[in-house]
């Protein structure tokens, strides 16, 4: 098999921690699919800055460049909330996303049985939920233009403005994405929008309509945001894969957080061009850093959307989901997840237990 190439981001606060169980995972998969993978370990965010006075070097983004994935950890932290944009952490991850087209970002929620009683809803309705949030990740409203603050014309204070705009091609090409990840689901896409009251929804809707009939044996549902917002917290088992635009997709997708019972279990994958991202959802985590108790399942289910849409290797994937599973039956907790007096284990026990877990099946 030809090299496939894995840019490693540890980043900073919980970021490497978590990332070292990630590819932990990733050797053992590696190992068992007979997979070429090599590792290249490349220093962003405050990190960075520390290192280099930048958060991401311009050698080393056209070194990732070269890569066919990223694993990132996560970026950011109270010793660089000070600093000017230009060099803060998240600068990283706004010129990867740019710089590698990632136009879709993709969000997997699972309701795990085990974790039944972490989740903030009741067990009857969160019981197996496994949804998909397909969100656009380089339009609407959080780069609109005009942007900006001009005085008031009634002497009070500001008007700030935002513009919200969509063409018929960026919104096609995350709806087919979209279509053609249901495909390989149970073919249910609910599009979601705000189209009784604005003009982007209306195209949204529009072309969403169009795309479904690429896709005839996947269902179409068109649902208002408010709405999905409440269906999410009352029975989120009714969906398949949910795709929306920017805001709308940022917003919901932290909802769905709820349904998983810690933000530590959820993983990302940002697509669109030759390179893919992958991240856990949450952040460095300061509070936690560099304590061995933060949560790796995050990161390590972001290894196998890695290896499912970049590697292109399902069952890999699917090892790796169900070691998680496996490790999670086993009643191995770490603190976030553990409940009234269950005993814990620290980030990287769990990495071990879920590697191992992918690792056995070479001898079934
Ligand atoms: N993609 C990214 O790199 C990213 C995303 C979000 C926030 N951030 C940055 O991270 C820093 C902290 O942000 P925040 O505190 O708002 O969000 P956070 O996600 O880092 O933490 C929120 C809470 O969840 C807990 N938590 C998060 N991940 C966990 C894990 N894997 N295991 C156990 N507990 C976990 C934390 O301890 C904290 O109490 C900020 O500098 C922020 O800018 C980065």
């Amino acid at each position: 098999m030809t090299e496939f190439r894995v840019a490693v981001l540890p980043g900073d606060g919980i970021g490497p921690e978590v990332v070292r169980e990630g590819v932990k995972v990733l050797r053992a998969a590696a190992d068992r699919f007979r997979l070429t993978l090599t590792f290249h370990e490349f220093t962003v965010g405050g990190a960075a800055y520390e290192r280099y006075g930048v958060p991401l070097r311009p050698e080393d983004l056209e070194a990732i460049k070269e890569c066919q994935a990223v694993l990132l950890g996560a970026v950011g932290g109270p010793a660089w909330d000070d600093l000017p944009a230009a060099v803060r952490p998240e600068k990283a991850l706004f010129t990867l996303r740019k710089e590698l087209g990632l136009y879709a970002n993709l969000r997997p929620v699972r309701a795990y049985p085990e974790l039944a009683s972490a989740s903030s809803l009741r067990p009857e309705v969160t019981a197996g939920v496994d949804l998909l949030i397909v969100r656009e990740l380089t339009g609407g409203l959080y780069f609109g233009e005009p942007r900006r603050r001009d005085p008031a014309p009634d002497g009070d204070g500001w008007v700030a403005t935002d513009t919200l705009t969509y063409s018929t091609g960026e919104i096609r090409r995350i709806v087919r994405l979209a279509f053609t990840l249901a495909q390989g689901r149970r073919r249910q896409v609910t599009s979601v929008d705000k189209a009784n009251v604005l003009e982007s929804s209306r195209l949204w809707r529009e072309t969403a309509r169009e795309v479904a009939r690429e896709f005839p044996e996947v269902a179409l549902t068109h649902q208002l945001v408010d709405n999905t917002a409440l269906q999410l917290a009352r029975a989120p088992g009714q969906f398949d894969v949910l795709v929306t635009e920017n805001l709308f997709g940022d917003i919901l997708s932290d909802e769905a957080a709820a349904i998983a019972g810690s933000l530590g279990m959820l993983p990302s994958a940002s697509l669109g061009g030759r390179t893919a991202l992958y991240e856990p959802c949450h952040g460095s985590a300061p509070d936690i850093a560099g304590r061995g108790i933060a949560n790796p399942l995050g990161a390590i289910l972001s290894v196998a959307l890695l290896l499912r849409h970049s590697v292109g290797h399902g069952e890999a994937a699917r090892a790796v989901e169900e070691a998680v599973a496996q490790a999670l039956a086993s009643g191995a907790r770490t603190a976030d997840l553990a409940r009234g007096g269950e005993k814990t284990v620290s980030t990287a026990e769990m990495g071990d237990l879920v590697a191992g877990a992918v690792g056995s099946r070479l001898k079934g």
